[in-house]
C-alpha cells in the first residue's frame, strides 16, 4: 500500500512570496516540517528556494505563500531544445503527473517565460496545448502553469511547475470578493507578527471582507474575534466568507464607524485594522478624518500592553497623525503589494503619554 509519508528523495521547490513577506514564509516551513524542509532561504525578492523530502502535497497547507513550484532542471541550450522529443517526453510526463494530483482536471494552461511572445516559446506553448488537450489560459497562467527560466549560475533552463490548480492564496472561504480585500498570505503575516494567549480579545476595525480574522481563527483558533465596518456589504461580505471558512460563529461581525464603536474601553488585547488607501477603497480627504479617529478609538480599546497592528499605503499621514495620538511605530515592514508598497505597522501605546 502507498504511505504518502515514506520517505522521498529530497527535490527542489520554490515558494513564491508577497516581497517583504519571506520570513514568514521561511518561519512557516521551519515550524510545519522541521528538518524536512532544508536549505530554505531567499533567493531574491518575492522568491524562497528549499529541498523537500516529504510528498509535496503537505506543501499545499502552507498559509504565508502565494503559490509553491517544483522546479526541474533540464540540461539544454535554450529553450527550442523543450521541442526535442526527448525533452518534449519528459516535459508531458512532468506535466501530466501535476495534473493528476488535482482534484479535478485541469482545462487551461499557462506558461510564464520572459520570452513568453517569441515564436519558440509560442510553439512549446502550443504543441503542449495540443499534447495534453487543453485551453490556452486567459489570464496568462491558467489551471496548470509552468514558469521557465535560464538556470542560475549553471548551464541548462529551470522548468518551475506550479503544484496546485489555483495560487494558494486564493482562499477557498473567499465565496465573496470586496475590492480592496487584503491578499490572504498578508493577512496571515499580520496574525503571526505578535504572540496571543488563549481567550484573547481580537477587534479588527474597518474589517472589510473579514480576512485578518478569519486567519487569526484559522491559525489559533481560542480568541475572542470582533469585526467593526460601516459598510453592511463588507459586513456581509466578511461574514459570508467566515462561514464558508467553516469558523463563521467564531466572529461577532458588528456595523459601526471604526472611530466610534459600540465596544466597552479596555477590552481589546489586539486591534487591527487594514485601512483605507485611497486607490480601491476611500480617498486621502476621508483618511485625514479617519485616521487619527481611529488611532483615538483603538487607544480608548486597547488594554495596556495590546499592540495595534496597522496596514496601510498613506505612510506620511500615518506618521502625521502618531504624533498627535499616544501610540509609537514598534516595527515597520515595506511590502510590495500588486506594485503598491504599503507597510504593516505594529504599534504600541507610548507609555509617557498614557
Ligand atoms: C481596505 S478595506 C479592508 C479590507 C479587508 N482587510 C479585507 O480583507 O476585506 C477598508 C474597509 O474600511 C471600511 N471603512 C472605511 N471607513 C470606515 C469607517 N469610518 N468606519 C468603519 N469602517 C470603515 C470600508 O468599508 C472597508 O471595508
Amino acid at each position: 500500500m502507498n504511505n504518502p509519508r515514506r520517505k522521498i528523495k529530497s527535490r527542489v521547490f520554490e515558494a513564491e512570496v508577497i516581497p517583504g513577506l519571506e520570513s514568514f514564509a521561511i518561519d512557516e516551513l521551519h515550524d510545519r516540517f522541521g528538518a524536512e524542509a532544508s536549505k530554505v532561504r531567499r533567493v531574491r525578492a518575492g522568491f524562497i528556494r528549499f529541498r523537500f523530502s516529504e510528498p509535496a502535497q503537505l506543501l499545499l497547507a502552507l498559509r504565508s505563500v502565494i503559490a509553491v513550484y517544483q522546479v526541474h532542471h533540464f540540461v539544454i541550450p535554450r529553450p527550442k531544445a523543450l521541442l526535442g522529443h526527448e525533452h518534449f517526453a519528459r516535459l508531458t510526463k512532468i506535466l501530466n503527473e501535476t495534473a493528476q494530483s488535482f482534484a479535478e482536471p485541469p482545462r487551461t494552461f499557462g506558461i510564464g517565460a520572459a520570452g513568453a511572445r517569441t515564436s519558440v516559446m509560442r510553439r512549446l506553448h502550443q504543441a503542449l496545448l495540443d499534447k495534453l488537450n487543453l485551453a490556452p489560459a486567459e489570464d496568462g497562467k491558467g489551471e496548470l502553469f509552468v514558469r521557465l527560466q535560464p538556470k542560475r549560475e549553471a548551464q541548462g533552463w529551470e522548468l518551475l511547475i506550479r503544484i496546485s490548480q489555483r495560487p494558494l492564496s486564493a482562499r477557498a472561504y473567499r465565496v465573496v470578493n470586496m475590492p480592496g480585500s487584503l491578499n490572504a498570505t498578508a493577512a496571515y503575516a499580520m496574525t503571526q507578527l505578535e504572540s496571543l494567549d488563549n481567550g484573547a480579545t481580537v477587534v479588527n476595525l474597518c474589517s472589510g471582507a473579514s480576512t485578518i480574522l478569519i486567519e487569526q481563527a484559522l491559525v489559533q483558533p481560542q480568541h475572542q474575534l470582533i469585526a467593526i465596518d460601516c459598510s453592511e456589504t463588507a459586513l456581509s461580505a466578511g461574514a459570508r466568507n467566515a462561514s464558508a471558512s467553516g469558523i463563521g460563529h467564531r466572529i461577532l461581525h458588528i456595523q459601526a464607524d471604526a472611530g466610534q464603536s459600540p465596544l466597552p474601553s479596555h477590552s481589546a488585547d489586539r486591534l487591527y485594522a487594514d485601512l483605507p488607501f485611497g486607490h480601491h477603497v476611500g480617498s486621502h480627504e476621508t483618511n485625514r478624518r479617519l485616521y487619527p479617529a481611529i488611532l483615538e478609538e483603538a487607544e480608548r480599546l486597547a488594554r495596556s500592553r495590546a499592540p495595534f497592528i496597522i496596514l496601510t499605503h498613506e505612510v506620511k499621514l500615518l506618521r502625521r497623525c502618531l504624533q498627535q495620538s499616544s501610540w509609537a511605530i514598534s516595527s515597520e515592514i515595506r511590502i510590495n503589494l500588486r506594485g503598491l508598497h504599503p507597510r504593516v505597522f505594529v504599534l504600541r501605546r507610548n507609555s509617557t503619554r498614557i
